[in-house]
C-alpha cells in the first residue's frame, strides 16, 4: 500500500565555542583551519527539533523551516541527504507492517519539518542545531548504524558548527589532517555532568539576522587577513591545550581567561579582514567592559565573555549565585527602554 508514513523526531542543542572555528581550507568539504571547543547547551532552551518522514506518497524531498517551505537544493542538504541515504540500512517495523529495504531508500523521497525555539540566522548557532539535528534524525530514520563522531563527520558538511553538537558537554572538532575530510569530527572532551555549576546567560542584543553570514565571512578572512594565519597556526594549537586542560580541572580562571581571549581575537581576525566585518556593536562592547571590570574587581574572574558572528552575548557564569548577580547586573546596565532600542 502507498499509505504508510514513517517518522522519527529528534530535538538538538546549539553549541557554542569558546575556541572558535573560522575559516575554512576547504570549503566544499567543510575543514577548518584550526581545531574549536565549544559547550553545548542544555536542550530545553536553544534547540532545534525536526521531524523527518518518509512514505512511498511522497513524489519529492522536502523541507520547511519554522512551518516555511525552503528550498533542499543546496550542496549543504544534497551532502548530508547523500551521505547519510548512502548508508541507510533495512528497517523493519513489525507494527505498522512496513518493510524498508537498504534498495528502497534509493527511491524514498523525505519530508522534513524543523522548528528554532530562537531566533534563526541571528548568530546564536541556530544552523549548528539544525544541520546536526537533521542528520541525526535521518540516520534514526534510515537506520544507519554510524556513532556519533561519524555522523559529526557528516553534520560538518551542512555547517561546520554542526559537528559539535552531536555530543552534549564539551566537544572539540580535531581539524583533521586528511584531505578528504574522513578525520575532522567531533570528539566528546567532558559529557554535561562534568562541570555542572557553570550556567550560560544569552543576552540578545539584536534578534536580527546578521548581515554577513559566516560562509561570506570566512571565506574573505581566509583571502585577506594574515592574523588568521597566525592565529590558526601559532596561537590556537597552544590555546587547545590549554583549554582541555582547563576544562578537565574545572579551572574557571583559566577557563574564562583563554574564552574570552579566543572571542577577541575572532573579532579581530575579522576587523583584519578587508573589506573588515563587524559582528559586535555597541551594547556588545559595554557588556565585554562591564564583565571585564567586574572580573578585575573580584581579583579573580566570575563571568567568560564569547561572540559569535553576531552582537549577541554568550556569558557563561561561574556558578548560580554569580548568574544571578550577572543577570542583574546586566539589567542594571541596560534598562531596554523600548524594541528599537533592544534591536539597535
Ligand atoms: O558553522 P558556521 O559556518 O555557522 O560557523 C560558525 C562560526 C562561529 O560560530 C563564529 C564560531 C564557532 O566555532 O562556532
Amino acid at each position: 500500500s502507498q499509505k504508510w508514513v514513517l517518522m522519527v523526531t529528534a530535538q538538538t542543542p546549539t553549541n557554542i565555542a569558546v575556541i572558535k572555528y573560522w575559516g575554512k581550507r576547504d570549503e566544499t568539504l567543510i575543514l577548518p583551519v584550526n581545531d574549536s571547543i565549544s559547550v553545548t547547551l542544555d536542550p530545553e532552551h536553544l534547540c532545534t527539533t525536526t521531524t523527518v518522514s518518509v512514505s512511498p506518497a511522497f513524489d519529492q524531498d522536502r523541507m520547511w523551516l519554522n512551518g516555511k517551505e525552503i528550498s533542499l537544493s543546496g550542496g549543504r542538504f544534497q551532502s548530508c541527504l547523500r551521505e547519510i541515504r548512502s548508508r541507510a540500512t533495512d528497517v523493519h517495523d513489525k507494527e505498522k507492517g512496513i518493510k524498508i529495504t537498504k534498495k528502497d531508500w534509493e527511491k524514498l523521497n523525505v519530508h522534513i519539518a524543523s522548528y528554532n525555539n530562537f531566533p534563526t540566522a541571528a548568530g546564536l548557532a541556530s544552523s549548528a542545531a539544525g544541520f546536526a539535528c537533521l542528520v541525526f534524525a535521518l540516520a534514526k530514520l534510515m537506520n544507519a548504524n554510524e556513532d556519533h563522531s561519524q555522523l559529526s563527520a557528516i553534520a560538518r558538511r551542512g555547517s561546520g558548527s554542526a559537528c559539535r553538537s552531536l555530543y552534549g558537554g564539551f566537544v572539540k572538532w580535531i581539524m583533521g589532517k586528511d584531505e578528504k575530510g574522513t578525520d575532522s569530527l567531533a570528539v566528546q572532551l567532558a559529557d554535561e555532568k562534568h562541570w555542572d555549576e557553570l550556567v550560560i546567560v544569552i543576552a540578545v542584543v539584536s534578534s536580527q539576522q546578521k548581515e554577513t553570514s559566516s560562509t561570506t565571512g570566512m571565506r574573505d578572512t581566509v583571502e585577506t587577513s594574515l592574523l588568521l594565519q597566525h592565529r590558526a597556526k601559532e596561537v590556537v594549537p597552544k590555546r587547545i591545550l590549554k583549554m582541555e586542560e582547563a576544562i578537565k580541572n574545572r579551572d574557571f580562571a583559566s577557563f574564562a581567561q583563554l574564552a574570552c581571549t579566543d572571542s577577541n581575537q575572532f573579532h579581530a581576525v575579522c576587523l583584519d579582514t578587508c573589506p573588515p566585518i563587524f559582528y559586535m556593536n555597541d551594547t556588545s562592547h559595554r557588556i565585554i567592559s562591564l564583565v571585564e571590570k567586574w572580573n578585575c574587581a573580584a581579583g579573580t574572574p566570575q563571568v567568560a565573555y564569547t561572540f559569535d558572528a553576531g552582537p549577541n552575548a554568550v556569558l557563561i557564569a561561574r556558578n548560580r549565585e554569580t548568574a544571578a548577580l550577572l543577570v542583574q547586573k546586566l539589567l542594571f546596565c541596560f534598562p531596554p527602554k523600548s524594541d528599537a532600542d533592544l534591536n539597535r
